[in-house]
């Protein structure tokens, strides 16, 4: 039986680059993106390469939103096995490109928290329920070198995306603290520099 994964923020970039990879090594994958133009093209684009991908829209800050697609994925396959929390956003660059903390707008803390820890956080939640059905899953959250703690308070340049990243891994530690006894995974990666469409993310 093949294994079923999902990848949010699979549009493009990293999360695109996932979903081909995963299907690649005959995994059933659901790309799922929040704009569904985009994210039915890249799937369309990765079916074209004769890859098992489906589509489903998925905005990780919208609750509705999660709980469809766990709906969607236990009416479908019954269970889940794999889950890439790689969306993120990186506003620091673009609202405060010189990465002081005096020039910090909380609003911009709001939106980056909201997407890089509590969309995975509420991810986890959910699709963890669905992962217990054969008692096996694998989790993924795509963090950054900004979110080791220590890279954060010396980096001046991402100070928010570096908040929210070394929360991401808190976030992690605590569910694979919990599911210790389980045989679900849940751990975090660092990817390195990689140059994505937008080159905003580090
Ligand atoms: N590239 C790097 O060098 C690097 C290094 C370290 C860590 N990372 C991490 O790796 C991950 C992917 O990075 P990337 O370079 O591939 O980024 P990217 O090219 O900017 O792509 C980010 C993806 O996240 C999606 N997204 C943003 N907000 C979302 C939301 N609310 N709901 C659903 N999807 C949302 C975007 O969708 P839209 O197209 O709709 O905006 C896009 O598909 C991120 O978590 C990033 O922090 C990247």
């Amino acid at each position: 039986m093949k294994k079923i994964a999902v990848v949010t923020g699979a549009n493009r970039g990293l999360g695109f680059e996932n979903c081909r990879q995963l299907a690649q090594r005959d995994i059933q994958v659901i790309l799922t993106s929040r704009d569904r133009a985009k994210g039915q093209a890249a799937a369309e684009k990765l079916q074209a390469e004769k890859l098992d991908v489906k589509y489903h829209p998925l905005d990780v800050t919208n609750a509705n939103s999660i709980q469809h697609l766990a709906e969607f994925i236990s009416n479908e396959f019954g269970h889940l096995d794999i889950l890439v929390n790689n969306a993120g956003i990186l506003l620091d660059y673009l609202e405060n490109p010189d990465g002081s903390i005096f020039n910090v707008k909380v609003d911009t803390v709001r939106q980056t928290i909201e997407t890089n820890v509590y969309g995975p956080l509420q991810l986890c939640q959910t699709l963890i329920l669905l992962m217990k059905v054969h008692n096996y899953g694998l989790i993924v959250n795509v963090s950054s070198k900004h979110g080791q703690l220590s890279a954060n308070i010396n980096s001046t340049r991402f100070p928010i995306y570096g908040v929210s990243k070394t929360a991401l891994n808190a976030v992690t530690i605590l569910f694979a603290n919990a599911l210790k006894d389980t045989n679900i995974l849940v751990d975090s990666v660092n990817p390195g520099w990689v140059q994505t469409d937008k080159l905003l993310c580090i």
